[in-house]
């Protein structure tokens, strides 16, 4: 059977060529293959570096800079992990012994050493290493997976929303590109509102649903060339209802803020507007945005039942209906900024 320990890489320390070569001999004759063996100890670190070994052995009596001073120096670098480190020294003092494992060896191994020990005490280190090393590639391989599929899952989401935006439009479709210019219209009202950015990309992504709604509306009745009838018009205000429910049920902020819009997109800030005949600031405030945007641009694009009106007219249509129609902050908004809105509806002319 093939121990993957053997493919380990270690890394043997010591000052001293012949003791370099006695733990080589013995760790290739147990079958490692990976033995990397340093004899002036300042190179430490820089080898460290280059072969991030899975096992250091380390000689403590040395030239230059000893094991401690290597030990201290492997610490400093704020790696994850530094590998374990058994101190193999001549030195038999407990105090010595203690030093080191205090100062981060994991284990310790006196000189002249008995063979099968050092192997057992590698093996086991080693075994100790593996596991941890796994469980953190694991941990890692996870996370990575879960970001994977939460990014997936968003631009998934993304995408079936414009979809769902463009069925509606698909239909009803002299209205073109009216949801391109009234979600950017959205977008940009919410901008003047001072929105976060998140949340400027949200009505413009949630807006275009508004009217996911209509697909459950009769063609007859969509399309119809004059004015509607009660009956047709009980059911033409149905979209709302119809929307509100084709998008409940999601958690993400985006389907919630298209929910809210699709159901409150004609109530009306004096509590005259369907279907609950909701008031002020008990209609969502993307809903009251949205309103405004998808009243302007109808007004100025042509309908089945109605001609486009001219900027100016519907300007004044909108002011008139500030207070009973919309909500007056965002007509001052809107109107103030009319060249902006009007620039938009150029970008996305039919
Ligand atoms: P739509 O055509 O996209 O219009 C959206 C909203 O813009 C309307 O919501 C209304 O508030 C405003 N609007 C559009 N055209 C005019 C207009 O000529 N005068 C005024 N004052 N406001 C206008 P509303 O009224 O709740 O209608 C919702 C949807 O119902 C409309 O969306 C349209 O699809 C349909 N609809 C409304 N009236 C008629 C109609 O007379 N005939 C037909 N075939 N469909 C209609
Ligand atoms: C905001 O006010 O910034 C966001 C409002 C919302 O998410 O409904
Ligand atoms: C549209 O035709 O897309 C807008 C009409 C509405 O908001 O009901
Ligand atoms: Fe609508
Ligand atoms: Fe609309």
């Amino acid at each position: 059977m093939k121990d993957i320990r053997l493919n380990s890489v270690l890394l043997a320390i010591d000052d001293n060529p012949t003791n370099l070569k006695l733990l080589d001999r013995v760790l290739s004759a147990k079958g490692y293959k990976n033995i990397h063996l340093v004899d002036d100890s300042r190179k430490s670190v820089a080898t460290y570096l280059e072969l991030k070994p899975d096992l250091i052995l380390l000689d403590i009596n040395m030239p230059h800079m000893d094991g401690f001073e290597v030990m201290e120096a492997l610490f400093a670098l704020d790696e994850q992990s530094i590998p374990p480190i058994i101190v193999i020294s001549a030195q038999h003092s407990t105090e010595t012994t203690l030093k080191a494992l205090k100062n981060g060896a994991r284990d310790y191994v006196t000189k002249p050493f008995e063979k099968s020990e050092l192997l057992m005490r590698v093996q086991n280190l080693l075994d100790a290493h593996l596991a941890h090393k796994l469980l953190k590639d694991q941990a890692q391989v996870l996370e990575e997976m879960v970001a994977n599929r939460t990014r997936e899952l968003h631009q998934t989401r993304l995408s079936i929303v414009q979809r769902l935006g463009m069925a509606a439009e698909y239909r009803d479709e002299e209205t073109g590109n009216h949801i391109l210019r009234m979600s950017h219209m959205c977008k940009l009202l919410a901008e003047l509102l001072g929105w976060n950015e998140r949340d400027c990309d949200l009505i413009l992504n949630a807006s275009p649903m508004h009217d996911i709604g209509k697909i459950g509306i009769p063609d007859a009745i969509l399309l119809k060339p004059g004015p509607l009838n009660e009956q047709e018009w009980k059911i033409m205000q149905q979209h709302t209802s119809i929307g509100a429910k084709l998008l409940e049920g999601d958690n993400s902020d985006l389907m919630q803020m298209a929910q809210r819009i699709a159901h409150c997109h004609h109530e009306k800030w004096d509590g005259s507007g369907y279907p609950q005949g909701l008031k002020n600031d008990q209609i969502p405030i993307e809903a009251r945005i949205t309103t405004i945007a998808d009243v302007f641009d109808a007004l100025t694009s042509v309908r089945p039942y109605k001609e486009a009106w001219s900027v100016e007219k519907a300007c004044k249509q909108i002011e008139d209906s500030s207070g009973s129609h919309f909500d007056p902050e965002l007509v001052k908004l809107f109107l103030a900024n009319i060249e902006k809105m009007v620039a938009i509806k150029q970008q996305f002319q039919d």
